[in-house]
C-alpha cells in the first residue's frame, strides 16, 4: 500500500497519503497505522466516504472493541441506531439544527472544554475516529494537545511527584461545571471511572499526562490540593505549543488516541449552521494488534 505520512505539527499529529480506508484489510497495513498511531499520536486522513456500517467495521478492524456506553446514549439512543455511533452533530432526530435551548445542545457544547473520550469509563477510550459528514462555511475546527510533550517537558522532580497518582474522571462532573444537569437515573448510569495521572504506551514505552475536564479529584490528595494540581497541570499541557487545530474539511476521518491527547471543539455558530460528526471510540484492552478482528 506504502502510506506516507506528513507531519502537521512538530511534536504530532501527521496527515496520511490517500486511501480508501475501507479497503484496508491488509493486517500489515492496519499494523502500520497503529505503529503510526504510536508515533504521532493523531492521524489525518482526507476523503474518506464511510457509511455508518462501513465506520464501525473499520474500528473493529482496527482497534477490536468498540465504546457502546457513552455519555450521550443515556439521554437519548442515537440517531444512527448503534450506540458506538456517537452523534456529535448539532442536529436533532428530526434532523433540523438544534435550537439554543435544547438539551442535545447544552451536552454537545460541552466537548468545547478539553478531555479525552470516556475517561469517566473502565475500561477507558484508546483510539477515536471521527468522520466529518457536513463542515459548515465557517470555522468549527478542533482543536488537539499532545500530552506526551506536555508530560515530557515538566521538571523531572515534578514528573517523580506525579507518579503513583490515581485521578477520578466524571462527566456528570465536567457537565455539572457548565450547568447541565443529569437526572439521577441518568447518574447512575454514569458513576465515574479512576485512572492514573500518568499513562505509558506500552507499544512504545512513551509517558503521557492523563487529564480531561472530566477530571474531578486525585484520589491520593485532599480535594483542593487535588484539583489546584490538576489546573497546574492542565494549564501547561495545553500552552499553545502543545496544540494543534484542526480545519475540518468534508470527508476528513482524524483518528487519536486518548491516551495520548486532550482535544477540544472551538465555537461556531451552531445554532445557524449545521455541522455532522460522527464518532466511534475503543476502548483501551489488550494490544490492539491482537485485540483486531480478521477482516
Ligand atoms: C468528539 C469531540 C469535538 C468537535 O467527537 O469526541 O469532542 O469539535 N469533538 O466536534
Ligand atoms: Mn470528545
Amino acid at each position: 500500500m506504502g502510506l506516507t505520512f506528513r507531519k502537521l505539527h512538530p511534536s504530532f499529529v501527521a496527515e496520511a497519503s490517500r486511501v480508501d480506508l475501507r479497503d484496508v484489510q491488509d493486517d500489515a497495513e492496519l499494523e502500520a497505522i497503529r505503529q503510526a498511531m504510536d508515533r504521532y499520536a493523531i492521524l489525518v486522513f482526507r476523503g474518506q466516504q464511510f457509511s455508518s456500517d462501513e465506520q464501525l467495521t473499520f474500528a473493529t478492524r482496527f482497534d477490536g472493541t468498540l465504546h457502546r456506553n457513552t455519555g450521550i446514549s443515556v439521554l437519548q439512543p442515537s440517531r444512527f441506531g448503534d450506540e458506538a455511533l456517537t452523534d456529535v452533530s448539532n442536529v436533532g432526530a428530526d434532523g433540523e439544527v438544534l435550537g439554543v435551548d435544547a438539551r442535545q445542545r447544552s451536552y454537545v457544547l460541552a466537548n468545547r472544554l478539553w478531555h479525552t473520550d470516556a475517561s469517566f469509563q473502565d475500561p477507558r477510550g484508546r483510539y477515536s475516529m471521527l468522520a466529518a459528514l457536513v463542515v459548515p462555511p465557517v470555522a468549527a475546527d478542533t482543536e488537539f494537545a499532545d500530552m506526551r510533550t506536555a508530560y515530557d517537558t515538566l521538571p523531572e522532580t515534578r514528573r517523580a511527584d506525579l507518579e503513583g497518582l490515581r485521578v477520578h474522571h466524571s462527566i456528570a462532573y465536567s457537565r455539572q461545571t457548565l450547568g447541565f444537569e443529569f437526572s439521577a437515573e441518568e447518574g447512575d448510569r454514569l458513576k465515574g471511572a479512576t485512572h492514573p495521572l500518568l499513562l505509558v504506551n506500552p507499544r512504545n514505552g512513551r509517558h503521557s499526562l492523563y487529564l480531561a475536564s472530566h477530571a474531578s479529584r486525585i484520589v491520593d490528595r485532599p480535594v483542593a490540593d487535588g484539583r489546584l494540581l490538576l489546573r497546574d497541570l492542565m494549564e501547561h499541557a495545553t500552552r499553545p505549543e502543545f496544540v494543534y487545530r484542526h480545519s475540518w474539511r468534508e470527508g476528513d476521518f482524524v483518528i487519536w488516541d486518548n491516551r495520548a491527547t486532550m482535544h477540544r471543539a472551538c465555537p461556531f455558530e451552531d445554532t445557524v449552521h449545521r455541522r455532522e460528526m460522527r464518532r466511534v471510540t475503543t476502548l483501551d484492552v489488550g494490544d490492539p494488534s491482537r485485540v483486531a478482528q480478521p477482516a
